[in-house]
């Protein structure tokens, strides 16, 4: 049963991998043996992550901005140049912006759609020819994008632009893993309910609000590191080779109502 769930030895990429989500992710992978390069604009904040999580595993860091195509083709290149082959890309870079219906800038619409979107298009596919060197039949190399349940149902804060660009993610998903399945390279989704997070941080270190989004969640709590860690290596892993175009809500139960 341990090796049904090893990722011992596989490369990972996990961008925004610097703090929140992609930090738990990337701890977990290293924690569980990977080789992982993690990824984010501030080239200081991402060293010092790769220096901390090198004292576990194996750990390096690639700053790069994903804002923009070059930055996302400038990043598949330098991984392309560090390793042969990519076993798991995680796609989790991303950015929200709230406000009301009325003010809610277009400027919001077009960042959002970059980093949120495009970047995860575009990184995929410059980061072709190391997946494709990764997969094999029996063991397919594995793409896994962060979505959100705010692409799922409609969410509690005025968030227009993130949950439009969150069900775009997903439906990018299941377009790739259609396309890419010939290729022995699975594309799945993880939707997140709440999790710990500079994001999430203007809510959740409200007391208040806090309370309120934990009586939302039918298991009662934020969710933790191991829940985001676990179903990100199941994916990554040989017990997740069967699974793909999959948009898997990890979220306490939220979408099972409102
Ligand atoms: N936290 C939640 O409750 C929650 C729920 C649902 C979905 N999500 C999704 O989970 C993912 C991670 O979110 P989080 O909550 O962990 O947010 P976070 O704490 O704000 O982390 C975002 C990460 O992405 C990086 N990043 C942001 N813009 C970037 C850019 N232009 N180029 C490269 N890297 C960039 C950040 O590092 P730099 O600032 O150094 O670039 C950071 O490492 C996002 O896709 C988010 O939509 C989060």
């Amino acid at each position: 049963m341990n090796e049904l769930f090893s990722v011992d030895g596989r490369t990972v990429l996990v961008t925004g991998g610097s703090r929140g989500i992609g930090l738990m992710i990337a701890r977990g992978f290293v924690a569980a043996g990977a080789h992982v390069i993690i990824s984010s604009r501030r080239a200081e904040a991402c060293a010092a992550v790769a220096k901390e999580l090198s004292a576990q595993g194996r750990c390096e860091a690639i700053p790069a901005d994903l804002s923009h195509d070059e930055g996302a083709r400038g990043l598949a290149a330098a991984v392309q140049d560090r390793v042969d082959k990519l076993d798991v890309l995680v796609n989790n870079a991303g950015a929200t912006w709230g406000a009301p219906l009325e003010d809610y800038p277009e400027s919001a619409f077009d960042k959002l759609w970059a980093i949120n979107v495009k970047a995860v298009f575009r990184l995929t596919t410059a980061l072709l020819p190391a997946l494709r060197a990764a997969a094999g039949p029996d063991d397919p190399a594995r793409v896994i994008n962060i979505g959100s349940v705010d692409g799922l149902r409609v969410p509690a804060m005025e968030v227009y632009a993130y949950s439009a660009t969150k069900a775009a993610l997903h439906m990018m998903t299941r377009n790739l893993a259609h396309q890419l399945a010939d290729e022995r390279i699975t594309v799945n989704a993880i939707a997140p309910g709440p999790f710990e997070s500079k994001m999430m941080a203007f809510a959740l270190d409200d007391p208040t609000i806090r309370a309120g989004i934990e009586s939302q969640v039918p298991l009662g709590r934020i969710g933790r590191p191991d829940d985001m860690a676990g179903t990100a290596i199941y994916l990554a892993s040989r017990a997740g080779a069967y699974l793909t175009g999959a948009v898997i809500p990890v979220d306490g139960g939220l979408t099972t109502h409102g």
